[in-house]
């Protein structure tokens, strides 16, 4: 997606050859109008799929879903990383390791938000090596839930996570492709 990848190319960092940093536009202050493009696009692309709700993971990933799931005219869900007293009820819950950030959470979801027989789609801001990604499809397969794709809005080709979900037989549409990266150079697999 043209508008992503220049954004990516005038405002966007690598503070090393594997991190972005992308905080002016998509995970901290949030460009909207980028947003509104990233949704339609994604809606273009899991179109008459008979997908049933739009499901993402807090924090980063609420704006690109938001959008994505305005233009499909469906209900958000969002998991959580972390419960609280007032999160009660039949939960879904998975252990996810992050190694770009060297953290684990919990990631949970009310039971209700996973209808059996549904089909979601899961959008997110990043995939690295994928863990979140799968994490997410460990619930939904607790749920009896099918998965119909994966919408990224900046996938780090030089990583594992495409080729592993890929290799479950998942549809994994990503709006940029980042085929490698240094401080003053980041290239995008054509
Ligand atoms: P994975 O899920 O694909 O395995 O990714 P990994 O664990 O390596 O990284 C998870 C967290 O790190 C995610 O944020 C993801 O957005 C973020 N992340 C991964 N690579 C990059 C990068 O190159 N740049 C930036 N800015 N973030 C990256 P999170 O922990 O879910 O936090 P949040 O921002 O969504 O709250």
């Amino acid at each position: 997606m043209q508008m992503l990848k220049e954004a990516i190319l005038e405002k966007g960092k690598a503070i090393n050859q594997d991190v972005l940093l992308v905080d002016s536009f998509l995970n901290h202050q949030v460009d909207v109008k980028l947003m509104q493009q990233v949704g339609e696009a994604f809606a273009a692309y899991f179109k008459d799929r008979g997908i049933t709700r739009v499901i993402t993971i807090e924090s980063s990933g609420i704006a690109p879903a938001s959008f994505t799931a305005l233009a499909m005219g469906l209900p958000l869900v969002i998991m959580k990383k972390q419960t609280s007293r007032i999160m009660t009820g039949d939960l879904l819950q998975t252990t996810v390791r992050s190694f770009t950030k060297g953290t684990s959470y919990e990631l949970t979801i009310k039971r209700e938000f996973l209808v059996p027989g549904e089909k979601v789609l899961f959008i997110d801001d990043f995939l690295a090596s994928g863990e979140a990604a799968f994490g997410m499809l460990r619930l939904a397969k607790e749920a009896g839930i099918e998965v119909a794709g994966i919408g990224i809005v900046i996938e780090k080709a030089f990583q594992a996570g495409h080729d592993r979900l890929i290799g479950e037989g998942i549809d994994v549409y990503s709006l940029a492709r980042v085929k490698s990266m240094s401080e003053n150079h980041i290239e995008f697999v054509d």
